[in-house]
């Protein structure tokens, strides 16, 4: 009865102080709870409640529980939700095209030339054209470099001839799938276990953290881990939404989103290490790693995906790209 009463103060004391309710934010992502992106959107949570003193509530929508990859940037646009952090693999239906230059096969050899071009000034450019769409773009977050998965071993180029492989929603990485003699389909990320199962698709791409938080590997017989392409992410919220809220949460949640980058990129690539090795303690899938000679071999074979793409994406960016990592299109 104590407490009750105590409750009861409390609940009068806050009424009485005016306390107004928490304005949410709701954070919608397609990945599980303990991917890369799955712990960074939950940190991010908790430091934004933090830093506003609760003012702000995040609530966190993972696997795409809320919304599928082909909703969020409408339900972003129209205000259902105030944030989301898409692969860099599907701006295009927003009708821009440019984020399509991470997708270029073998752009970047490592995180420390990805991140050349996600912390530098074409990073921030990118970021910036999204306002044109009501888009306010807050962070770039790692995932990794992907890998290959099938019914069959891919050590050559040519293994992957015929196999319908599925693929985001990327011009880019339909052409990848095209140049290796694959027939690409899109497909929206939810779907794919169930398509792998099913054998409606043969095979896919992707970092391990979501090869095998999705059990793709209970449903495929080989993985090779190629390094062929990255996948990331750009952390988005509604211009809107993020204008009309008072200054100093809005420093709060840009000071929450500082913090929940640096963790999010410090912990992507162990994260897709112990995937892996998950993988192959499982022992559902055999996993191969392509030999320097076997993954030249791929890299020799898709270089022709930059000519072709160069024009779509943008050449004076293309080549911006080129000069931050030192990437050499010629091949040498
Ligand atoms: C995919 O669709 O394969 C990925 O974009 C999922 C994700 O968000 O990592």
């Amino acid at each position: 009865m104590r407490h009750l009463i105590a409750a009861l103060g409390l609940a009068l004391v806050a009424v009485a102080a005016g306390a107004a309710e928490p304005i949410i934010l709701k954070f919608s992502h397609v990945v599980a709870i303990g991917t890369p992106k799955g712990k960074a959107a939950q940190r991010f949570k908790e430091l934004a409640e933090k830093y506003t003193g609760g003012a702000i509530r995040v609530e966190v929508y993972p696997d795409s529980s809320l919304y599928k990859d082909k909703e969020e940037f409408e339900a972003l646009q129209l205000g259902a939700v105030q944030m989301i952090a898409p692969s860099l693999a599907k701006f295009s239906p927003l009708g821009i095209r440019s984020f399509e230059v991470f997708d270029l096969p073998f752009l970047f050899d490592n995180e420390a030339e990805l991140h050349r071009v996600t912390n530098g000034p074409v990073g921030e450019a990118l970021l910036e054209s999204l306002e044109s769409r009501g888009i306010k773009g807050l962070a770039f977050w790692d995932n990794g470099f992907k890998s290959f998965s099938a019914n069959r071993p891919i050590r050559r180029p040519g293994d992957l001839k015929g196999l319908r492989m599925r693929i985001q929603s990327s011009q880019t990485l339909y052409e990848q799938m095209r140049v290796l003699g694959a027939q690409p389909e899109v497909m929206g990320f939810s779907e794919v276990y169930q398509a792998l199962k099913a054998g409606v698709v043969d095979g896919t791409e992707n970092p391990h953290s979501n090869l095998f938080t999705q059990h793709m590997d209970e449903v495929q017989s080989h993985v090779t881990v190629s390094r062929h392409g990255y996948l990331g992410y750009a952390v988005l919220t509604n211009l809107r939404f993020w204008e009309s809220l008072p200054g100093d949460l809005r420093d709060g949640l840009e000071r929450a989103m500082v913090d929940a980058t640096r963790y999010a990129n410090s912990i992507a690539a162990e994260e897709n290490e112990r995937a892996i090795e998950r993988v192959r303690a499982a022992g559902n899938a055999e996993v191969y790693e392509l030999t320097a000679e076997e993954r030249e071999a791929f890299r020799q074979a898709l270089l022709p995906v930059h000519r072709a793409m160069a024009g779509r994406i943008g050449r004076s960016l293309v080549e911006a790209v080129y000069e931050a990592t030192g990437f050499d299109p010629d091949g040498n």
